[in-house]
């Protein structure tokens, strides 16, 4: 096997592990998404507007709690995940919750043209540095959108690694050279105490290689935004707001997130 190939297997182990875990981990939420909560936060709600009607395509979609909050939103939603047992916690929970969503299980930089466009892609918080080929992620999105379709990323800043080294990426430098950090992690970021200990790949992608993938992919770039709050509190310092989204006490000075708007073609 590649270096590609193993640093996937890997990662996709590591992951079956973590989802076997927070399907029940209060961080998901998903009593209140039964309830009718939804799991969509502010940045990707204003950034992807009315869906009502739309194909929409979840990358990364972990066990589809924000596929199906799309889906309760209006959308014909679709949502795709390289963890088998993610994608069985999504399907399950959709056929419980009596809800429409198609769930697909493939590594996102594999996934080759549906037989479906779509009018919509999203991918949120947490999924850059689990992509080893920009150009193949990037390629993915161009072949699956609809002329004319836009893509949005919302997603925490590379800047993070320099705040906080190891929280997303695990780089200790801004630029992660296309070099995978390999580490072996215990335990999961909503479920500290699990008792599960397993290796990881990820990489560092600077704001600049993101976007520049997405317009060698042919895709035109309608938004680059980075934001001052953030969706986890991944630091200290941070306080949850009114608006649910976590913000410095002081002015920020740093990038917590970023977000990338892109259209393809019409
Ligand atoms: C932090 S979670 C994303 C959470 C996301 N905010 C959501 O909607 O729930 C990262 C997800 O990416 C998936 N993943 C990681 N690398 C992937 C890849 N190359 N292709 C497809 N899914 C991948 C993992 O299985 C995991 O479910």
């Amino acid at each position: 096997m590649s270096g590609e190939h193993v640093a996937s297997a890997v990662n996709v182990d590591a992951w079956e592990q973590r989802t076997r875990v927070h399907f029940d981990a209060p961080m998901y939420g998903v009593d209140a998404f039964r309830d009718g909560a939804t799991t969509l936060k502010a940045p990707e709600l204003e950034l992807v507007g009315d869906v009502r009607g739309r194909r929409l395509l979840h990358l990364q979609c972990h066990f589809g709690l924000d596929t199906l909050s799309w889906a309760r939103r209006g959308a014909i939603a679709t949502g795709v995940d390289f963890s088998p047992a993610a994608i069985a916690a999504a399907r399950r929970h959709a056929r419980e919750q009596g809800m429409e969503a198609t769930f697909i299980c493939e590594d996102v930089q594999r996934l080759g043209a549906l037989p479906d466009r779509f009018d919509v892609a999203v991918a949120t918080y947490g999924v850059m540095c689990w992509i080893g080929s920009l150009s193949a992620w990037a390629g993915a999105i161009a072949a699956n959108l609809a002329p004319g379709g836009r893509f949005v990323l919302v997603e925490f800043h590379p800047l993070l690694e320099l705040l906080a080294v190891g929280k997303v990426s695990g780089a200790d430098s801004y630029f992660g050279w296309h070099n995978p950090v390999h580490s072996i992690s215990t335990g999961t970021y909503a479920a500290p105490g699990a008792s599960i200990a397993y290796e990881e790949y990820r990489w560092q992608h600077t704001v600049g290689d993101v976007a520049t993938a997405l317009l060698d992919a042919g895709l035109a770039l309608e938004g680059v935004h980075e934001l001052p709050f953030c969706a986890y509190p991944l630091l200290e310092g941070l306080q949850l707001g009114p608006d649910g989204l976590w913000w410095p006490a002081d002015e920020s000075r740093v990038p917590y997130m970023y977000a990338l708007v892109a259209r393809a073609p019409r």
